[in-house]
């Protein structure tokens, strides 16, 4: 979603604001801006699209001098269309103040219609309420800027964090955080404001977070932190981080999409699961962490996990695990329904939130409701490091998948499914619902996944070839039963987001219950159908399917001959036993997915309309 960049420094400050606009791209956008200061003067560029497009039009060959600060944002629209009126940044009606903005300003409706009486709006966002507000205070001479933005503060509502730069102090850069992340990233001789370390990782590793209710006031010598009321906050209550990445990680390298890199990465990802959590599959030691915070797990009751999108489907297949191994109700929901439902968590309840970024709102809100309600503990399963829900949660099981650029999650699901499983194990041994030798069993027997995974997705054409096939094609079921129900809704997931194409994932016992309905010789339908204990029964669904003209692609275990026999195209997947093969049997769903947007000439990497974190509801 929308993301933030502000620069104090001398370096060439077109470079350094358009170069993190690209690090930022892969949130997802659909347009871009700049603002600076430049001789104590505003000025500002923006452009609906992509960044190059920004660049094209207003950049290329434009060369600012003497300038102080400055700005820059990619959108993702939540308040009118993605042009270039309601791109960021927006400015105060007498354009001596620019911000950009991330999040949701809840009662805009109500600002703007007071300030209508005196002042002129230009864009249909949110974002303009607050530049707005600030200004018809800032420009009355009894306040200070500083004032005027604590005087605006008091009426916005709703999770809005922004930045703001302006005339009236020309050599500061105002951050205000109110929900969505923003740190301040410490050079040498050169200050940093964003909403995500990836844009100044070239500059910098050290970095501060500001707080919710802080402002941040940076300049190119140093910074000050105010709270909302205008007090200065102890600077020692900040302490300066390092982060660990490294820039090579965000690096495509030979691949054409950061997509097939991420899947390609899954082998090495799995890998270094085990390693960190399994002690290579000899020991389960889980998180030092998590046994030190004294979490008390054996006594959890029942576990209430919650998610949205692939996250979600991880959730769905982490049931099936919780309830036959630890024997305790698992529910899992959507996020977004979760924190409305009126749901009840007790104190005998673990609640599991599941996030890729740790910043999805839905998901955050739920673990904040949840702690308010009184659940035992909230343990969060998160890739990215120093998140909000991180802040929150008691315990955190890292992903450990490394960064996801791809909007479309496939490496941090696979993580999630073996933190998930060996978080099941680790529960399991705790409430000693499985014997010690049947535990390290399961735990040497995972060693070869890697392997399994790397030597299957050395054969990709297979994939590329069947994909090709089927690109024409204008809709398609993913069934499956079991474990096998959440690959089907994550496969129709992967190719609705980045092939564009109608997909829906039904349990294949649902079809005859209406859907099927639909089947004939222009829907095709993939069959998720490993080796278990219900793999008769997905064999009659299959018929059943056939019978109807509907064209088979099936997921099968390899050396199924009956699979092959019977579907029209049949991918062969490793075996594994049954209860692992929702970590094998996405590998071709996600290569579908991916070789039928590259052919349909997708953008894979950031398909339309989408957003790597999604921090607004
Ligand atoms: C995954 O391919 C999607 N882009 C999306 O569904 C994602 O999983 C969802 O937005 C949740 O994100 P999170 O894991 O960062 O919370």
């Amino acid at each position: 979603m929308c993301g933030i960049l502000g620069y104090a420094g001398s370096s060439d400050i077109l470079s350094v604001l358009v170069s993190g606009l690209e690090r930022l791209s892969y949130r997802g956008y659909d347009s871009s801006g700049i603002a600076i200061i430049s001789d104590d003067e505003l000025c500002h560029w923006k452009s609906e699209g992509k960044t190059h497009l920004l660049v094209e039009r207003h950049l290329k060959n434009l060369r600012i001098e003497n300038f102080s600060v400055g700005i820059a944002h990619t959108r993702w629209a939540t308040h009118g269309a993605p042009n270039d009126l309601n791109a960021h940044p927006q400015l105060s009606m007498n354009r001596k103040t620019a911000i950009v903005h991330n999040g949701i300003v809840e009662n805009f409706a109500e600002i703007k219609s007071k300030l209508q009486l005196s002042t002129t709006f230009h864009s249909e966002t949110d974002t303009e309420v607050i530049v707005q507000l600030i200004e018809h205070f800032a420009s009355k001479e009894e306040f200070s800027f500083r004032e005027a933005l604590c005087l605006a503060l008091k009426q916005i509502e709703g999770n809005c964090s922004f930045t703001v730069i302006t005339e009236h102090d020309p050599k500061v850069i105002y951050a205000v955080k109110k929900g969505q992340p923003l740190i301040i990233g410490l050079g040498k001789n050169e200050n940093f404001i964003a909403s995500d370390m990836n844009a100044i990782l070239p500059y910098t590793k050290r970095y501060l977070n500001i707080q919710d209710g802080e402002i941040a006031m940076v300049r190119q010598d140093g910074y000050e932190i105010i709270d909302f009321d205008g007090k200065p906050v102890a600077k020692k209550s900040h302490v300066p981080s390092e982060i660990s990445g490294t820039l090579e990680q965000a690096n495509k390298g030979s691949y054409k999409h950061y997509m097939l890199k991420e899947i390609d990465e899954q082998p090495e990802v799995l890998a270094r699961l085990l390693h960190a959590y399994a002690g290579d599959g000899k020991q389960l030691d889980f998180m030092p962490a998590l046994n030190s915070k004294n979490l008390n797990l054996a006594k959890l009751e029942r576990f209430i996990i919650y998610a949205c999108g692939t996250s979600w489907h991880a959730g769905l297949v982490a049931k099936y695990w919780i309830e036959e191994y630890v024997h305790v109700p698992a529910e899992v929901d959507i996020s977004s329904e979760y924190r409305y439902r009126k749901g009840v968590s007790r104190r005998q309840d673990g609640v599991l939130a599941l996030s890729q970024s740790g910043e999805t709102a839905d998901t955050l809100a739920g673990v904040q409701l949840s702690k308010e309600q009184g659940a035992a503990k909230v343990i969060s399963f998160i890739n990215r490091e120093n998140s909000a829900m991180e802040k929150h949660s008691d315990g955190v099981i890292r992903s450990l998948a490394g960064m996801e650029i791809g909007v479309a999650s496939t490496k941090n699901y696979l993580a999630q499914l073996l933190s998930l499983y060996l978080f099941t194990l680790h529960m399991a041994r705790l409430k000693k619902t499985m014997s010690a030798k049947e535990l390290a069993r399961r735990l040497d027997e995972l060693a070869v996944l890697p392997s399994l995974v790397r030597k299957f997705l050395l054969n990709k054409a297979a994939i590329q070839k069947i994909a090709k096939k089927y690109s024409s094609y204008k809709g398609f079921f993913f069934i499956g039963r079991g474990l096998s129900f959440p690959t089907a809704l994550e496969g129709a997931l992967k190719l609705k987001e980045i092939a564009y194409l109608y997909a829906v994932g039904y349990p294949a016992g649902e079809l005859k219950h209406g859907p099927i309905a639909l089947v004939d010789e222009k829907m095709p339908v993939v069959t998720i159908m490993p080796e278990s204990d219900t793999y008769n029964k997905m064999m009659n669904n299959l018929e059943e399917v056939k019978a109807r003209k509907g064209k088979i692609i099936a997921i099968a275990t390899e050396g199924d001959e009956r699979a092959l026999a019977a579907a029209d195209d049949c991918i062969f997947v490793p075996r594994v036993r049954s209860y692992l093969s929702p970590l094998v049997t996405v590998l071709p769903l996600q290569l579908l997915a991916y070789y039928t947007a590259d052919i349909l000439g997708r953008d894979v990497d950031q398909p339309k309309n989408l957003a790597k974190s999604v921090t607004v509801e």
